[in-house]
């Protein structure tokens, strides 16, 4: 361990961090089983056998010389610590949209650097903090759904002191700039533009009617006093991650809705709320201003958010549907892969210490161009269990499993999937595919809480008090993502080899060069490279030394290896990642940034950039 200034910890802390315990026991153990015994070590000739592990296909001779060369098409780039963008030599960056950008001409002006955004028009900009996003393709015009998160109450409401909102209209303002933007793009002058007006574009927020489907639509679970056939739910929250179907729809993933919920009076403290974080006072105090966050007029209100919401991003006037059939909790992603018998299978993570890695699978089949009926409202449910012999399985959250009801198996997916004895995971956040082979990966961006008799170590989960995180893959039985069965291993455990020569260096394949903590995005290119976003401590210091602001690498998964490709402003993370029709240009969502990014005065502005090489071929 470092020295530590431990002078302004608590003695929670300072226990924490001492944490006295032998120098060798069942913690190196399993550390040393996860990291070496198939072959985890970072090197070609290693992963050669993790290949074989998982039984994958020789690579293709192209392939084998792509990586030969690390398969990058640019040199990596070194840390940074300023309020700036910077990209690979070649490449160039510029903002696409920026919070408060108006979506329609009547918007023109809404944003205004010392007050934010006009409460009028705050539903016809783009919102804050933005997060995933797909593009689509559609009669020639190219599109982007992408979500803005949450806000941050004290940039959008400058006149309340402590942040919070003082009265309905502050509430709306807030909702308004939440939830998920459509909007066309297109080239002008060489790089993308909003087009403004477009007929595509588009906001949801917590006001835009949807419906929900799947078993526990209608269900006396989600009945309110305002829609007692519990059918037509109003509003997504907290859209996270996002994902996009095979027939081309949205997918946005309702994450931390628990914070908008609070309590006036009285309420039945249930283990459906408690597991989910849910009672007392709200976060953002919506209860005191809107009815339908009080728990105390609306107890069902938070059963009819935590779902996998889809939307249509090609008809605006389309209904947004709730999914109930993919589980209800905190989604960070939801990535979709087809089983060889042509089910459809979503990944989903959910992110919380100590939560689970979830898996969909429909009953019916997709063709192209075929019909979509039921494939995301009749299928099942299942959990992971990461076993330390490096085998998994997918548990089905069945009635007879769980000893809970269809419907409660889907509201309360977590008490479902505790109940067969899942795999604790160390907060997962996004799922990501490999489009070459069958494989993928989640980012488990730290936990602070692994260890000790709460939440021991598991060989998936390797590291007490874990605050960089890993990268975990899985390889279903038979290359078939249908199947209940897999092999899994850590592609990167995430570390600071400069600070720590034990586990906590991270795996061999990080290094002084490429080092960063808490991956959280992730998204394959169309050549199988894994590219990852982080959001982590940015500090620099201690823990962090050399590590920098959070950035956006590239891992090759034949060979370990990583490379760093972009760094975001300091105080932002890096969040969703797309490409246009020809991947010569990469969209890159920047999130909470710090200082006066990117105007360069007034308030911070998360945005959406757009990276591109500037010979023009395809990034990466
Ligand atoms: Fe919204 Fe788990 O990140
Ligand atoms: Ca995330
Ligand atoms: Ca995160």
């Amino acid at each position: 361990m470092k020295d530590q200034d431990t002078s302004n910890l608590s003695w929670d802390e300072f226990d924490e961090m001492r944490d006295p315990r032998p120098a060798t026991n069942d913690f190196d153990a399993v550390v040393e089983r996860a990291i070496t015994r198939r072959g985890f070590l970072g090197g070609a000739l290693a992963f050669g056998s993790a290949a074989t592990v998982f039984g994958s296909a020789m690579l293709t001779s192209s392939r084998a010389q792509a990586a030969a060369h690390g398969g990058f098409g640019f040199e990596p780039i070194d840390i940074a610590t300023d309020f700036d963008i910077h990209v690979p030599e070649g490449y160039e960056w510029k903002t696409l949209v920026r919070w408060g950008d108006a979506l329609w001409s009547e918007a023109d002006g809404a944003y205004d650097a010392e007050t934010g955004v006009s409460p009028a028009m705050s539903d016809k900009v783009f919102g804050e903090n933005t997060d995933g996003m797909e593009t689509f393709f559609v009669d020639g015009k190219e599109l982007i759904a992408v979500n803005s998160e949450y806000v941050n109450p004290k940039i959008n409401l400058p006149a309340a002191s402590d942040g919070t909102p003082q009265n309905a209209d502050e509430v709306m303002l807030l909702k308004n700039l939440q939830g998920v933007t459509v909007m066309e793009v297109a080239m002008n002058g060489g790089t993308y533009e909003v087009v403004k007006d477009s007929p595509y574009n588009r906001r949801i927020t917590h006001e835009t009617q949807m419906t929900m489907d799947g078993p526990a639509a209608g269900h006396a679970l989600v009945q309110t006093n305002a829609d007692p056939e519990g059918m037509s739910p109003k509003g997504t929250m907290n859209n996270c991650g996002s994902g996009k179907t095979l027939w081309g729809t949205y997918l946005t993933c309702e994450e931390n809705f628990n914070g908008y919920f609070g309590a006036t009076g009285g309420y039945d403290e249930t283990d459906g709320l408690s597991r989910y974080g849910i009672g007392g006072e709200g976060r953002y105090a919506y209860e005191k201003f809107d009815p339908r966050y009080d728990l105390t007029a609306e107890p069902n209100e938070p059963n009819r958010h935590g779902w996998i919401t889809e939307i249509d991003p090609t008809d605006p006037e389309s209904t947004p549907v709730k999914h109930t059939a993919l589980g209800r909790f905190k989604h960070e992603n939801a990535e979709m892969v087809q089983a060889a018998d042509g089910r459809v299978v979503v990944y989903m993570g959910d992110d919380e210490r100590g939560e689970f890695i979830y898996r969909y699978v429909s009953n019916g089949t997709y063709a192209e161009g075929g019909s979509t009926e039921g494939l995301l409202s009749d299928g099942q449910l299942y959990v992971a269990k990461f076993n330390d012999d490096m085998t998994g399985e997918w548990i089905a959250l069945t009635p007879e499993a769980t000893g809970m009801s269809l419907e409660e198996t889907l509201v309360f997916s977590r008490i479902a999937a505790s109940a067969v004895g899942a795999t604790s995971m160390d907060r997962p956040e996004w799922i990501a595919a490999n489009p070459l082979k069958a494989e993928a990966y989640c980012a488990l961006t730290n936990n602070s809480k692994r260890g000790g008799d709460a939440m021991p170590v598991n060989a998936a989960n390797p590291r007490e008090t874990n605050e960089y995180g890993q990268i975990v893959r899985w390889a279903p039985a038979g290359d078939d993502h249908g199947a209940d069965t897999f092999a899994w291993d850590l592609y990167v455990m995430a570390g600071n080899p400069a600070v720590y020569d034990n586990a906590y260096g991270g795996s061999e394949n990080v290094t002084d060069g490429n080092m960063f903590n808490s991956p959280d995005g992730m998204a394959f290119d169309s050549k199988g490279m894994l590219w990852i976003q982080t959001d982590g401590d940015d500090s620099n210091e201690g823990d962090f030394a050399g590590q920098g602001n959070n950035q956006m690498l590239v891992g090759n998964t034949e060979t370990g290896e990583i490379a760093r490709f972009l760094t975001a402003p300091n105080g932002a993370e890096v969040t969703g990642l797309c490409w246009n029709e020809d991947n010569t240009v990469a969209f890159v969502g920047i999130q909470h940034p710090g200082g006066s990014w990117p105007d360069g005065n007034g308030k911070p502005r998360s945005s959406i950039i757009q990276v591109w090489r500037t010979d023009g071929a395809p990034v990466g």
